[in-house]
């Protein structure tokens, strides 16, 4: 039933599933509209074997965060965005889509339901993920005729533990994270299982993460394990451009939307050369779990590169004092991103 919220020690948080008190629950069939779910006590759920997401990997998610800000509020951050990614995902894994009113009155519901783990102002946050699977069972390679949409929720402190500290990325030249016409761009959990492996390998040589090339040209970069990858070189800020293998991460468009209109920063979404990662002034990776953190050593094939003397640098800086700014509501919120939940 969810452990006790008096007992949890803010100030230890790390990125951990924390059971809380409720989950939100809803069932859709194939051909029918996502319209009926409740909060149910967060628990375990009883599945067939034979359902397509045990069998074919027929589900997506989603994350975000819900913070207590400076005002005292609880606001949720640009969560159109995660409704609108949902609806790509479950489109492409032929998931029945759900309405983004739908989406978000879920996650209205299970934040509130669950108001006493989102930790104190400048604590942490609630972490939120809503994942939906074919729950239906299947035996030959099919869709699912029956859909389950689950939204849990965990108070989370950093996703890397300690002080802000520049991860050391491991370029790996033996595994693609997702191919040019595949699923990279859904947050399909397939995807995930596929980065285990190389994950696994690089932090047991002592990375924090990996780095994927693109499957097609293997001199261009695409993102991180769970975060998009920016440089910056000569005040020009570059991210790889959305060609099908990438998730468009909402902390990606945001920072790409902060760079251009409060800094006056040239930016481009376009090719990046791992060359030009290895050169660059900066590198930051971004996303809901790693907010944006910056990356201080590069390791490939060709070597070991330290970016900006292994420190975070300047615009990372300021861009990460920006949206976390924005995002507790120490600076005022200009461009209408937050979405406050009463
Ligand atoms: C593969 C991948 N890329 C990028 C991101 C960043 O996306 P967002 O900023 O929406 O969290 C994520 C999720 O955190 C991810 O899993």
């Amino acid at each position: 039933m969810g452990i006790d919220p008096k007992t949890i020690d803010w100030d230890s948080l790390g990125f951990n599933a924390l059971e809380t008190k409720s989950m939100f629950k809803a069932t859709c069939k194939t051909g029918e509209r996502w319209s009926e779910g409740k909060l149910v006590p967060y628990g375990t759920i009883a599945l067939s074997p034979a359902s397509g997401v045990l069998n074919y990997g027929q589900g997506v998610f989603e994350g975000t965060k819900a913070f207590h800000t400076a005002k005292d509020r609880i606001v949720l951050f640009r969560p159109e965005m995660n409704a609108q990614r949902m609806a790509m995902s479950t489109k492409r894994l032929c998931i029945p889509i759900m309405n983004e009113d739908f989406f978000i009155d879920a996650l209205e519901q299970t934040i509130q339901d669950n108001i006493d783990y989102i930790p104190p102002y400048g604590k942490g946050s609630l972490y939120i993920r809503p994942i939906v699977w074919g729950t239906g069972p299947v035996l030959g390679v099919k869709p699912a005729d029956e859909y389950t949409f689950i939204i849990f929720v965990s108070p989370v402190g950093p996703y890397f533990k300690g002080d802000i500290k520049p991860l050391h990325l491991k370029v790996t030249h033996n595994f693609h994270r997702a191919a040019p016409k595949g699923i990279g761009n859904a947050k399909a959990i397939g995807n995930y299982s596929a980065s285990l492996y190389p994950s696994f390998l690089a932090k047991k040589t002592g990375f924090d993460e990996v780095l994927y090339l693109n499957a097609g040209n293997e001199k261009l970069i695409e993102e991180v394990g769970s975060a998009n990858l920016f440089i910056l070189k000569d005040n020009v800020l570059k991210t790889p451009r959305l060609a099908g293998s990438i998730l468009p991460g909402v902390t990606r468009d945001s920072v790409l939307t902060l760079a251009k209109e409060k800094m006056d920063i040239e930016v481009q979404e376009t090719d990046v050369l791992l060359d030009e990662v290895c050169s660059a002034d900066e590198v930051f990776c971004t996303g809901t779990a790693v907010v944006v953190t910056p990356v201080g050593k590069i390791t490939s094939e060709n070597g070991k590169h330290i970016i900006n003397d292994g420190k975070m640098g300047k615009i990372t800086h300021e861009l990460r004092s920006l949206l976390v700014g924005i995002q507790r509501e120490e600076c005022e919120d200009t461009l209408n991103w937050l979405h406050p939940v009463d």
